[in-house]
């Protein structure tokens, strides 16, 4: 049976339902996040009940807080991404993100990771519960026509269920639930990217006009610097965005950064990685989705 947990000053904190779909969506618009795959897109927020935890905060039965996790499965163990954090802004400061997270992240021995906000209040309190802030994510947004294909890559659409395969082959990772989720977005595909015909990057670009781009790309293992940056370009140069404009998301010290600053691309907001171990993902090889990495 689902319990509240009491958390004083009035707030409850529990696991939420697909019955508060509604709430969750006011909370997501009163902080801000509007559109497809936020808190206020039911499709992201019932993947994340489905494949993972979504906890609510309430103030005399008005729901005014939600948050997100979702498992990371990998060879060395599961890692838990905390996905979304958001109070009603006329809520802030009065201890409702952290009562989330003590629901939400109960076990503080745990592998955890976040992309946090530049909110004042996400990386003090994403700290006291053991993160640390370890590299900028950069939002990236730009022209696929000005990103010169590199020599030798072709990409191929693909069906998600080829795309996770070779991310699992690759890093024991299973996505599939995810990317089959992505590919069912709007504009979603899968991608496969090969050098001199050899698979080597796959993953799925999906969105809505301003908001479209590719959300997640694995790499194989051992691949140079440079081949793990062509890689992403040759994905950016092969999407059709709406008048070539397009969105990723990397790691400050990704080798496709520089190449994509010089075609003219602009980063327009940044995330910071905080995680308890520096390790869970590598800012040099990673393409992670924000929500979901
Ligand atoms: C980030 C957010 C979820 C936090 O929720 P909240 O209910 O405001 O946070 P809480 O009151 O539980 O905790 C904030 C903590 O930060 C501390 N804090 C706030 N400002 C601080 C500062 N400038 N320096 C140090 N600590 C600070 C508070 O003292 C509090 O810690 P305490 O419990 O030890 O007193 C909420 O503010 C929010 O929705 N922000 C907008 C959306 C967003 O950016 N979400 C994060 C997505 S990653």
């Amino acid at each position: 049976m689902q319990r509240d947990r009491h958390c004083g000053d009035g707030l409850t904190v529990r696991g939420a339902t697909g019955s508060d779909l509604e709430a969750i969506a006011r909370v997501a618009e009163a902080a801000g996040q509007r559109g497809e795959w936020t808190g206020a897109d039911p499709a992201y927020v019932g993947h994340l009940l489905r494949h993972g935890r979504v906890a609510v905060a309430s103030d005399e039965d008005r729901i005014i807080g939600f948050g997100a996790t979702r498992g990371i499965a990998s060879r060395g163990g599961v890692t838990s991404m905390l996905c979304d954090l958001f109070v009603n802004p006329a809520q802030h400061g009065r201890g409702c993100g952290r009562a989330l997270l003590g629901e939400l992240w109960p076990d503080q021995s745990a592998p955890r990771m976040t992309f946090s906000s530049q909110h004042p209040h996400a990386l003090p309190l994403y700290t006291s519960v053991g993160l640390h802030a370890w590299w900028p994510l950069l939002y990236l947004t730009g022209d696929v026509r000005a990103v010169r294909p590199p020599a030798g890559w072709t990409v191929a659409p693909s069906a998600p269920e080829a795309v996770s395969r070779f991310e699992a082959g690759w890093t024991g990772v299973d996505r599939s639930a995810d990317h089959h989720a992505w590919a069912r977005r709007p504009n979603g595909t899968g991608l496969v990217a090969a050098l001199d015909g050899r698979p080597l990057a796959a993953g799925t670009a999906a969105g809505e006009g301003e908001g479209f781009g590719l959300v997640h790309l694995a790499s194989a293992p051992r691949l140079p610097d440079a081949q793990v940056g062509d890689s992403v370009l040759a994905v950016l140069a092969a999407l059709g965005g709406a008048d070539g404009h397009a969105r990723v998301c990397l790691p400050a010290p990704h080798p496709a950064v520089r190449p994509l600053l010089a075609a003219g691309w602009r980063a327009t907001d940044l995330d910071l990685f905080m995680a308890t171990e520096v390790d869970l993902l590598d800012p040099r090889r990673c393409v992670p989705s924000p929500a979901l990495a």
